[in-house]
């Protein structure tokens, strides 16, 4: 898997890269590449964003910046990855989405700022539009990270157990439903004790609990 994250703000995804489950993953083949539209702009001073059509507040990524950025990562005729704009009206990251995202080999996503971006980004660069919430970040940096991080859980190898990332909140596993609670050691601290079943040793009863546990929290 290859992640490459256009953005202003590059030097974010360093912290985002030395994190032990992405490191796992890189050290492992998957790659992450940053690209910073000034480096690419075609535009003096390091011009990005313009003032919007039809007046208003803020100023937008322009969509040749976008264009010059992509030409600059990818060859004409050479790998395409499946390009995405992080846009709050883009269509609701969940844990089907994620699945998805992490079966493609290559993964573009474009990070917006200020006002947004300039809409032909979205009809004519971008393959999908991705939002994480029905809430506004300051720019794409953040939902990009959060993007790459579901995605990169579910690569082999990118977990200490490989086991974790398949029966979890949402996963088919759990047939969509929020994950069962877990406890550990002690068993009961103050008065609040562990259920008697973690404790039985019974591991059918414990996977039926557990079941029952998912599919109430889901109801
Ligand atoms: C300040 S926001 C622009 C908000 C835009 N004016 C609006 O009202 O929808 C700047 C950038 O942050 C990113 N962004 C903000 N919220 C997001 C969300 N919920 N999901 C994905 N990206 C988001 C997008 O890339 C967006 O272009």
């Amino acid at each position: 898997m290859r992640i490459d994250v256009f953005t202003l703000f590059p030097e974010w995804f360093e912290w985002f890269s030395s994190q032990r489950h992405v490191r796992n993953a890189l050290e492992r083949g998957s790659e992450l590449r940053r690209f910073h539209y000034r480096e690419t702009t075609p535009l003096t001073g390091g011009q990005v964003d313009d003032a919007p059509y039809g007046g208003g507040a803020g100023m937008v990524l322009r969509v040749d910046v976008v264009d010059a950025a992509l030409r600059a990562a990818y060859e004409p005729g050479g790998e395409s990855p499946r390009v995405i704009l992080l846009a709050p009206s883009g269509r609701r990251l969940d844990d089907a989405l994620a699945t998805e995202l992490a079966a493609e080999s290559h993964l573009a996503l474009l990070c917006g700022r200020y006002e947004g971006v300039d809409e032909r980004v979205r009809e004519h660069l971008a393959d999908d539009a991705i939002s994480i919430g029905p809430y506004v970040l300051s720019g794409g940096e953040l939902a990009a990270m959060v993007v790459a991080d579901t995605v990169i859980r579910k690569l082999p190898g990118a977990l200490g157990h490989a086991d974790s990332a398949i029966e979890e909140s949402f996963s088919d596993a759990l047939e969509g439903a929020p994950e069962y609670p877990h406890y550990t050691r002690p068993a009961t601290y103050r008065d609040w004790s562990v259920p008697d079943v973690l404790l039985s040793g019974d591991h059918e009863r414990v996977r039926r609990w557990r079941s029952e546990e998912s599919r109430r929290r889901g109801a």
